[in-house]
Protein backbone atom coordinates (compact mmCIF):
# COMPACT_ATOMS: atom_id res chain seq x y z
CA UNK A 1 0.00 0.00 0.00
CA UNK A 2 1.28 3.60 -0.43
CA UNK A 3 0.52 6.76 1.25
CA UNK A 4 -2.49 9.04 -0.09
CA UNK A 5 -3.05 12.85 0.03
CA UNK A 6 -5.94 13.43 1.74
CA UNK A 7 -8.05 16.08 2.76
CA UNK A 8 -11.34 17.14 3.61
CA UNK A 9 -14.22 18.71 1.51
CA UNK A 10 -11.63 17.98 -1.51
CA UNK A 11 -11.50 14.46 -0.99
CA UNK A 12 -14.62 12.68 0.41
CA UNK A 13 -14.97 9.19 0.28
CA UNK A 14 -18.72 7.57 0.60
CA UNK A 15 -19.82 4.31 0.80
CA UNK A 16 -23.26 4.02 0.52
CA UNK A 17 -26.29 0.83 -0.32
CA UNK A 18 -26.72 0.22 -3.61
CA UNK A 19 -29.79 2.62 -3.11
CA UNK A 20 -28.38 5.71 -2.26
CA UNK A 21 -30.29 7.81 0.44
CA UNK A 22 -29.99 11.09 -0.69
CA UNK A 23 -28.45 11.54 2.22
CA UNK A 24 -25.14 10.65 0.91
CA UNK A 25 -24.58 13.08 -2.50
CA UNK A 26 -22.36 15.89 -2.33
CA UNK A 27 -19.76 17.33 -0.11
CA UNK A 28 -19.92 18.16 3.57
CA UNK A 29 -17.59 21.05 4.54
CA UNK A 30 -16.72 22.11 7.79
CA UNK A 31 -14.62 24.25 9.54
CA UNK A 32 -10.91 22.80 9.64
CA UNK A 33 -8.63 23.58 12.25
CA UNK A 34 -6.38 23.65 9.17
CA UNK A 35 -8.13 24.56 6.32
CA UNK A 36 -6.42 23.49 2.63
CA UNK A 37 -3.37 21.36 4.26
CA UNK A 38 -3.22 17.99 2.80
CA UNK A 39 -1.47 15.39 4.05
CA UNK A 40 -0.44 12.03 3.16
CA UNK A 41 -2.23 9.03 4.78
CA UNK A 42 -1.54 5.16 4.40
CA UNK A 43 -4.32 2.99 5.40
CA UNK A 44 -2.57 -1.06 6.81
CA UNK A 45 -2.96 -3.97 8.94
CA UNK A 46 -2.48 -2.72 12.89
CA UNK A 47 0.59 -4.08 14.67
CA UNK A 48 2.24 -3.96 18.35
CA UNK A 49 4.65 -1.00 16.88
CA UNK A 50 0.79 1.07 16.48
CA UNK A 51 -0.41 0.08 20.46
CA UNK A 52 1.75 3.53 21.97
CA UNK A 53 -0.15 5.62 20.01
CA UNK A 54 -3.90 3.50 20.14
CA UNK A 55 -3.17 3.86 23.69
CA UNK A 56 -2.97 7.45 23.57
CA UNK A 57 -6.09 8.29 21.51
CA UNK A 58 -8.26 6.25 23.35
CA UNK A 59 -7.05 7.39 26.86
CA UNK A 60 -7.47 11.02 25.50
CA UNK A 61 -11.10 9.96 24.69
CA UNK A 62 -11.76 7.97 27.79
CA UNK A 63 -10.65 10.99 29.91
CA UNK A 64 -12.45 13.26 28.50
CA UNK A 65 -15.66 11.96 26.23
CA UNK A 66 -18.79 9.84 26.39
CA UNK A 67 -17.73 7.82 23.08
CA UNK A 68 -16.45 5.36 24.87
CA UNK A 69 -17.63 4.14 28.12
CA UNK A 70 -14.79 3.00 29.54
CA UNK A 71 -13.60 5.16 32.72
CA UNK A 72 -9.99 4.15 33.58
CA UNK A 73 -6.98 4.20 31.11
CA UNK A 74 -6.00 2.01 29.19
CA UNK A 75 -2.27 0.32 29.25
CA UNK A 76 -0.16 -1.23 26.50
CA UNK A 77 -1.04 -4.86 27.32
CA UNK A 78 -4.39 -3.83 27.60
CA UNK A 79 -4.27 -3.25 23.55
CA UNK A 80 -1.87 -6.12 23.05
CA UNK A 81 -4.36 -8.77 24.32
CA UNK A 82 -7.25 -7.06 22.27
CA UNK A 83 -5.53 -6.68 19.10
CA UNK A 84 -4.47 -10.47 19.70
CA UNK A 85 -7.74 -11.47 20.40
CA UNK A 86 -8.82 -9.55 17.62
CA UNK A 87 -6.54 -10.87 15.21
CA UNK A 88 -7.13 -14.63 16.21
CA UNK A 89 -10.63 -14.51 15.80
CA UNK A 90 -10.07 -12.93 12.11
CA UNK A 91 -12.04 -9.55 12.80
CA UNK A 92 -9.83 -6.76 11.13
CA UNK A 93 -7.84 -4.07 12.62
CA UNK A 94 -6.62 -0.95 10.19
CA UNK A 95 -4.74 1.81 10.95
CA UNK A 96 -3.95 5.36 9.68
CA UNK A 97 -0.36 6.46 9.64
CA UNK A 98 0.63 9.80 8.57
CA UNK A 99 4.10 10.99 7.26
CA UNK A 100 5.02 14.58 8.13
CA UNK A 101 7.41 16.32 5.49
CA UNK A 102 10.25 14.81 6.90
CA UNK A 103 9.14 11.24 5.87
CA UNK A 104 8.34 10.34 9.58
CA UNK A 105 5.26 8.43 10.58
CA UNK A 106 3.02 8.85 13.09
CA UNK A 107 0.10 6.03 13.89
CA UNK A 108 -3.18 8.51 13.97
CA UNK A 109 -6.27 6.35 13.91
CA UNK A 110 -7.76 2.85 13.91
CA UNK A 111 -11.03 1.29 13.05
CA UNK A 112 -11.80 -2.43 14.12
CA UNK A 113 -15.00 -4.84 13.57
CA UNK A 114 -15.07 -7.12 16.28
CA UNK A 115 -17.71 -9.52 18.03
CA UNK A 116 -21.60 -8.03 18.38
CA UNK A 117 -22.13 -10.46 20.87
CA UNK A 118 -21.44 -14.13 21.62
CA UNK A 119 -24.33 -16.28 20.95
CA UNK A 120 -24.03 -18.42 17.61
CA UNK A 121 -26.87 -17.18 15.63
CA UNK A 122 -24.79 -13.77 15.54
CA UNK A 123 -21.55 -15.31 14.18
CA UNK A 124 -21.80 -17.94 12.64
CA UNK A 125 -18.66 -19.13 14.33
CA UNK A 126 -15.80 -21.40 13.20
CA UNK A 127 -17.44 -24.16 15.14
CA UNK A 128 -20.92 -24.02 13.29
CA UNK A 129 -19.56 -22.82 10.10
CA UNK A 130 -17.72 -26.67 9.96
CA UNK A 131 -21.02 -27.92 10.08
CA UNK A 132 -23.08 -25.99 7.39
CA UNK A 133 -22.56 -24.66 3.62
CA UNK A 134 -20.37 -22.16 3.35
CA UNK A 135 -23.03 -19.75 2.09
CA UNK A 136 -23.91 -19.69 6.10
CA UNK A 137 -20.60 -17.25 6.72
CA UNK A 138 -22.64 -14.53 5.23
CA UNK A 139 -24.23 -14.67 8.45
CA UNK A 140 -22.02 -12.42 10.49
CA UNK A 141 -22.97 -9.30 13.08
CA UNK A 142 -20.20 -7.41 13.66
CA UNK A 143 -19.69 -4.26 15.62
CA UNK A 144 -17.55 -1.02 14.69
CA UNK A 145 -15.27 1.03 16.20
CA UNK A 146 -13.37 3.96 15.23
CA UNK A 147 -11.42 6.76 16.57
CA UNK A 148 -9.03 9.22 14.65
CA UNK A 149 -6.54 11.67 16.91
CA UNK A 150 -7.97 14.61 17.94
CA UNK A 151 -5.66 16.75 16.20
CA UNK A 152 -6.65 15.05 12.15
CA UNK A 153 -10.51 15.45 12.44
CA UNK A 154 -12.06 16.77 10.01
CA UNK A 155 -9.29 15.52 7.68
CA UNK A 156 -11.20 12.49 5.49
CA UNK A 157 -9.36 10.29 7.51
CA UNK A 158 -12.00 8.27 9.57
CA UNK A 159 -13.65 8.21 5.84
CA UNK A 160 -10.35 6.33 4.70
CA UNK A 161 -10.33 3.72 7.47
CA UNK A 162 -14.30 3.22 6.76
CA UNK A 163 -14.09 2.46 3.25
CA UNK A 164 -11.05 0.16 4.04
CA UNK A 165 -12.79 -1.52 6.72
CA UNK A 166 -15.93 -2.34 4.67
CA UNK A 167 -14.01 -3.90 2.18
CA UNK A 168 -12.60 -5.87 4.23
CA UNK A 169 -15.74 -6.86 5.78
CA UNK A 170 -17.08 -7.56 2.36
CA UNK A 171 -14.42 -10.19 2.01
CA UNK A 172 -15.29 -12.03 4.70
CA UNK A 173 -18.75 -12.09 3.52
CA UNK A 174 -20.27 -10.23 6.86
CA UNK A 175 -23.66 -9.71 6.98
CA UNK A 176 -24.06 -6.40 8.82
CA UNK A 177 -22.13 -3.79 10.76
CA UNK A 178 -23.19 -1.91 14.04
CA UNK A 179 -21.99 1.23 15.06
CA UNK A 180 -23.40 2.11 18.80
CA UNK A 181 -22.78 5.63 19.23
CA UNK A 182 -23.35 7.67 22.56
CA UNK A 183 -26.44 10.41 21.65
CA UNK A 184 -24.54 13.07 23.91
CA UNK A 185 -25.20 16.70 23.46
CA UNK A 186 -21.46 17.28 22.39
CA UNK A 187 -22.14 13.92 19.76
CA UNK A 188 -23.67 15.47 17.14
CA UNK A 189 -20.70 15.28 14.76
CA UNK A 190 -20.21 11.56 15.60
CA UNK A 191 -23.97 10.71 14.90
CA UNK A 192 -24.00 12.13 11.72
CA UNK A 193 -20.90 10.94 10.42
CA UNK A 194 -22.88 7.31 10.06
CA UNK A 195 -25.31 8.26 8.50
CA UNK A 196 -23.84 10.11 5.99
CA UNK A 197 -21.91 6.82 5.15
CA UNK A 198 -24.86 4.88 5.03
CA UNK A 199 -25.70 3.59 8.17
CA UNK A 200 -29.25 4.20 9.46
CA UNK A 201 -30.39 4.79 13.07
CA UNK A 202 -32.37 2.14 13.95
CA UNK A 203 -33.31 3.23 18.06
CA UNK A 204 -32.06 4.87 20.64
CA UNK A 205 -31.19 3.05 23.26
CA UNK A 206 -31.75 4.98 26.96
CA UNK A 207 -29.41 6.19 30.13
CA UNK A 208 -27.31 2.76 29.18
CA UNK A 209 -24.26 4.29 30.77
CA UNK A 210 -23.35 7.00 33.22
CA UNK A 211 -20.10 8.73 32.87
CA UNK A 212 -19.40 12.41 34.02
CA UNK A 213 -22.51 12.55 36.55
CA UNK A 214 -24.67 12.07 33.68
CA UNK A 215 -26.54 9.61 31.55
CA UNK A 216 -25.99 8.69 28.50
CA UNK A 217 -28.37 7.15 25.69
CA UNK A 218 -26.44 5.01 22.86
CA UNK A 219 -28.04 5.08 18.90
CA UNK A 220 -27.78 1.89 17.29
CA UNK A 221 -26.54 2.40 13.53
CA UNK A 222 -26.98 -0.11 10.97
CA UNK A 223 -25.27 -0.67 7.96
CA UNK A 224 -26.06 -4.12 5.57
CA UNK A 225 -23.12 -4.74 3.86
CA UNK A 226 -24.79 -6.46 1.15
CA UNK A 227 -25.39 -5.20 -2.22
CA UNK A 228 -23.10 -2.35 -0.95
CA UNK A 229 -21.22 0.05 -2.84
CA UNK A 230 -18.45 2.22 -2.03
CA UNK A 231 -18.07 5.71 -4.46
CA UNK A 232 -15.49 8.34 -4.34
CA UNK A 233 -15.72 11.60 -5.34
CA UNK A 234 -14.30 10.40 -8.62
CA UNK A 235 -16.55 7.96 -9.47
C1 LIG B 1 -15.99 9.83 14.42
C2 LIG B 1 -14.54 10.01 14.00
C3 LIG B 1 -13.85 8.67 13.95
C4 LIG B 1 -14.49 10.68 12.62
O1 LIG B 1 -13.13 10.78 12.23
P1 LIG B 1 -12.58 11.91 11.23
O2 LIG B 1 -11.16 11.55 10.92
O3 LIG B 1 -12.84 13.26 11.75
O4 LIG B 1 -13.49 11.62 9.97
P2 LIG B 1 -13.70 12.49 8.63
O5 LIG B 1 -12.73 13.60 8.55
O6 LIG B 1 -13.73 11.51 7.51
O7 LIG B 1 -15.15 13.05 8.80
C5 LIG B 1 -15.49 13.80 9.97
C6 LIG B 1 -16.67 14.69 9.76
O8 LIG B 1 -16.53 15.82 10.62
C7 LIG B 1 -16.22 17.01 9.87
N1 LIG B 1 -15.17 17.81 10.52
C8 LIG B 1 -14.62 18.89 10.02
N2 LIG B 1 -13.75 19.40 10.86
C9 LIG B 1 -13.73 18.63 11.91
C10 LIG B 1 -12.98 18.64 13.12
N3 LIG B 1 -12.09 19.61 13.40
N4 LIG B 1 -13.18 17.65 14.00
C11 LIG B 1 -14.07 16.68 13.72
N5 LIG B 1 -14.79 16.64 12.59
C12 LIG B 1 -14.63 17.59 11.70
C13 LIG B 1 -15.78 16.45 8.56
O9 LIG B 1 -15.98 17.38 7.53
C14 LIG B 1 -16.72 15.27 8.42
O10 LIG B 1 -18.03 15.76 8.22
P3 LIG B 1 -19.13 14.92 7.46
O11 LIG B 1 -19.47 13.74 8.35
O12 LIG B 1 -20.25 15.88 7.34
O13 LIG B 1 -18.51 14.51 6.17
C15 LIG B 1 -13.78 10.94 15.00
O14 LIG B 1 -14.53 12.11 15.17
C16 LIG B 1 -13.53 10.31 16.36
O15 LIG B 1 -12.53 9.64 16.56
N6 LIG B 1 -14.45 10.55 17.32
C17 LIG B 1 -14.27 9.99 18.68
C18 LIG B 1 -14.51 8.51 18.70
C19 LIG B 1 -15.89 8.14 18.22
O16 LIG B 1 -16.88 8.78 18.49
N7 LIG B 1 -15.96 7.04 17.46
C20 LIG B 1 -17.21 6.54 16.94
C21 LIG B 1 -17.82 5.53 17.81
S1 LIG B 1 -16.83 4.06 17.92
Amino acid sequence: MEFEETISSEDQTFCSPTKPTGLLEGTFPKPLSSPGKRIKVLIRDATSEDLPALVDIFNEEIATSTCTFRMRPVDIEDRRAWLSELTKDGYPCLVAIHADDTGKETTIGWCNLSRYRYQEAYNACDFILSRLESSNSERRTVEISMYTHRDFRGRNIGSKLLKAILLEAQKRNYRTILAMVAADPASSDRERFWVQRGFELRGTLRELGFKFDRWVDVGVYQLMLEGLVHRTKDN
